[in-house]
Parts: structure tokens; C-alpha cells; sequence
């Protein structure tokens, strides 16, 4: 007990003691990946129990051409050829106008869920006044938001008797501007919540009491959503591997597409594709990655099957292929401008709004969609994923420039494994004596 409290070297001694099987190694790595004392600090305040940081990769993915402007992109991902192809489809559309894209809405909306026995009609009666009342409490807190055009938008009631005759929810709609807006709607929904019951008992002469359940916002975020496009006329779209033409590579694109519209096995890994790019660009800006992927798979089942969040049309000889999908982000507050790495990847973005980063994002997802289903109808996606894979392992073997330039070349043409490299360099480094 009273673990929180320890400082971080006793947390990493306990640790090390209890749990690690190399206590020297165990050490030496958490040292290796810990900054100097300000910049830890930093990365320590974030979160709790804190012993080291875990760095991933941090990319750029050039070529971008969104809206007429250029973008090099910062990514953070894990992930082999994720960089690589997301800038190729950047380059392929950037000579064929690059990518639209358009915030469709950007509204967020948050829940208070109660139970209430009495009347609806006198809740629904009682809403407008207690509306006014809200925002005249929460007015100091929220005259920032207000002066830059957002703040509360709307309440409305709503019945949920699938859950109990007597559970509601209160809706509240939101514009949060610039910021997420996660904190700015759960401090006025926990208002809310406390108002209410207050409100409803001094307004009603009845004696039923409300219960409220909780109060938080919602992740599933339909009226905040984006649309990005590519498009050109179908001879533009060039020749590819194997001689296929442009013509016969547009009409297999669309029909992977359309699988994935309506195989829900197809369309999670298609999905999964789009989110590669989407979670690596949400990561490096600071934001958060759980909301996002939440709110893009909901939505992608809002017709009632879970489907591919990408579309593709071909009609009167042009290729179209969009993506549109919620996505709730901010460039400013949270971790954007705490995260050394966040703040300077909004520089490197030239300072996008929250609506410029929603379709830098998005584009993002449409480039590796693309990306992905251009290798997938072509030459299959193992011929560079192996690729990578090779260099790690060579990297594992600690191959030197020329065994990894030799291994290249050998590989070329023969199935990567880990086995195969091993007995490849071993041989290689035998015949050098
Ligand atoms: C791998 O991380 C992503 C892909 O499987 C996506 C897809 O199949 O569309 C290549």
C-alpha cells in the first residue's frame, strides 16, 4: 500500500525485485530511455507510476497536397511501411490534383443520464429555463469558449425505456473550437447533474426525486465528422506492376472496396489500414488515439453493419474514392502544446485550426487506404512488408552496410525468415573468414 507515494527509484527497485529476470538489464534499459530531470518531469506529470518513457518512432510522411497546400506529416507508429505508403499515395495524388477535403460539421455532444419517475412533460417544460439557468452558472467558465464562438449549443431530453421506464438522458451539443473539448464538457455536464435535480424539485410540486447516474461525454462523435477526396479521370491513374492497365486496376480497386462495404471481416482489416495512418498522425499531435478509433468504428456500423469507412465510385470514366469519418481533435489544450514532440509537430503542420488538423488527419487515413489497396490488388502487400522485415532482422544480426546491401540483393527474389537470414549471413560471413 502507499505505492503512488514511493518515489520513482524505489517503484523501479520494488519492480526489478519483484518481477524482473535480469534486475542489472531491467535497470540499465530504464535508465536508457529516460530523459534528463526537466524534460522527465515533463513526460512524468502526464500519467501515474511513471519508471522510464517508451519511445516509438517518429516519422514524416512528405508529398501531401491538401486543399492546394503542401504538408510533410509527422507520424508516430510502430509499424513497418506505414511511412513508406502513406507517402507513395501521397506522391501519386499530388501529380493528379491531391486530396479535397471538407469539415462537414463539428459538433460534440455530451450525456447526463438520470432516473426520474414523474412526468416527462414536465421535464420537457422545466428544460428551457433550466437551459438558461446552466448557462448563467457556467458563464464565467465558459467565456473564453464563448468569445471564440463556441461553448453549449443545445439540450434536449430523451426517453431510453429499453434501459428502465424511468431512465433519461439530458443531450447537450457542443462546439469546442480549437480544443477537443474534453474537460470544457465534462466540467458543464457535472454542473448539469448537480442543477438539475435542484431545478426539477423547486420547479415541480410533486414528490418524485431524481437520481443522477453520471454524467460524461460522449466518444462517438457523428456531427463532428470530415470528408476527404482523390479523384481523376481513369487513364490518369497510370500503369502497374505486371502491366496491369489503368482501367482493370480501377475496377479491382473498387470491387476491394466494395467487399469491404459488405464483409465485416474484410472490412476490419480494410478499417484497420485506414487507422494505421489516422492513429500515427492523432499520436504525434497529442491527441487522443482510444476516442478516435472508438468513434470511427461506431460510426462505420451506423447503417447498422459494420462496413468499410472508405468508398469508390467510377462514373463517366472518373475514379473517386473518399473517406469521411468523425474525428474529435484539438490544437489546443490537452497534451498538444505540453508534448514537446506534439507542439512541434503542429509547427511542422504550419499551425493548423482544429478543422485543418480533422483533414490533415483524414487524408492521412484516405493516402494509406489507398496505399494499401493499390499493393492488395496488384502485387500483394508481403513484397514490402518483407522488405522491412528483412532490415530488422539484419539490424538483430547486427549485419554491417555491405552484408545488409548483400542480403538485399540475395533477398530479392527468396522468402525472408528469420532462419533464412541467420543461415544467409552466417554462410556469407564464413566465405569472409
Ligand atoms: C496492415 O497493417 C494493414 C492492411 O492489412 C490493411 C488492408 O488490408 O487494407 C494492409
Amino acid at each position: 500500500s502507499g505505492f503512488s507515494k514511493w518515489t520513482q527509484s524505489e517503484k523501479i527497485n520494488w519492480v526489478i525485485e519483484q518481477f524482473c529476470s535480469d534486475p542489472k538489464a531491467a535497470q540499465a534499459t530504464l535508465k536508457n530511455f529516460q530523459y534528463d530531470s526537466k524534460q522527465q518531469e515533463v513526460l512524468n506529470g502526464f500519467s501515474e507510476n511513471t519508471l522510464s518513457n517508451f519511445p516509438l518512432p517518429y516519422g514524416i510522411a512528405p508529398h501531401f497536397v491538401i486543399n492546394g497546400r503542401s504538408y510533410a506529416i509527422p507520424m508516430v507508429i510502430e509499424e513497418s511501411s506505414v511511412v513508406a505508403a502513406a507517402s507513395a499515395a501521397a506522391k501519386f495524388w499530388k501529380s493528379r490534383g491531391g486530396f479535397s477535403a471538407q469539415v462537414l460539421s463539428t459538433i460534440k455532444e455530451g450525456q447526463v443520464h438520470f432516473c426520474w419517475s414523474g412526468e416527462k412533460s414536465l421535464l420537457e417544460k422545466a428544460l428551457p429555463n433550466f437551459e438558461a439557468l446552466l448557462r448563467e452558472e457556467t458563464s464565467t467558465f465558459t467565456e473564453n469558449m464563448r468569445q471564440r464562438g463556441g461553448g453549449l449549443e443545445r439540450i434536449r431530453i430523451i426517453h431510453l425505456p429499453e434501459v428502465g421506464p424511468d431512465i433519461y438522458q439530458l443531450r447537450f451539443h457542443f462546439e469546442t473550437c480549437d480544443s477537443m473539448g474534453a474537460n470544457f464538457i465534462n466540467s458543464i455536464l457535472e454542473k448539469a447533474a448537480e442543477l438539475w435535480p435542484q431545478y426539477i424539485s423547486e420547479v415541480s410540486d410533486t414528490k418524485e426525486e431524481m437520481e443522477i447516474i453520471m454524467s460524461i461525454l460522449s466518444n462517438y462523435t457523428p456531427s463532428c465528422v470530415v470528408r476527404v477526396e482523390v479523384s481523376c479521370p481513369v487513364s490518369e491513374l497510370g500503369g502497374f506492376p505486371g502491366g496491369m492497365s489503368a482501367n482493370s486496376f480501377a475496377y479491382r480497386f473498387k470491387r476491394a472496396v466494395d467487399i469491404a462495404r459488405h464483409d465485416v471481416f474484410r472490412a476490419t482489416t480494410h478499417n484497420k489500414g485506414i487507422f494505421n495512418g489516422i492513429d500515427a498522425v492523432v499520436l504525434a499531435t497529442g491527441n487522443d488515439f482510444r476516442a478516435v478509433e472508438s468513434a470511427g468504428h461506431a460510426y462505420a456500423t451506423r447503417t447498422g453493419q459494420y462496413r468499410s469507412l472508405t468508398q469508390c465510385e467510377i462514373k463517366d470514366d472518373v475514379f473517386r474514392f473518399w473517406l469521411e469519418l468523425p474525428l474529435a481533435l484539438g490544437t489546443v489544450g490537452g497534451l498538444t502544446r505540453l508534448h514537446p514532440m506534439a507542439s512541434l509537430s503542429l509547427d511542422i503542420l504550419q499551425q493548423p485550426s482544429a478543422r485543418e488538423l480533422m483533414q490533415i488527419t483524414a487524408a492521412m487515413g484516405l493516402a494509406q487506404n489507398f496505399s494499401a489497396l493499390r499493393s492488395l490488388v496488384t502485387v500483394g502487400i508481403q513484397k514490402g512488408h518483407m522488405k522491412m522485415h528483412l532490415y530488422n532482422i539484419l539490424i538483430h544480426f547486427k549485419a554491417s552496410r555491405e552484408e545488409k546491401q548483400q542480403a538485399f540483393d540475395h533477398f530479392e527474389d527468396q522468402v525472408v525468415s528469420f532462419g533464412a537470414v541467420r543461415k544467409y549471413l552466417e554462410k556469407l560471413r564464413g566465405e569472409l573468414g
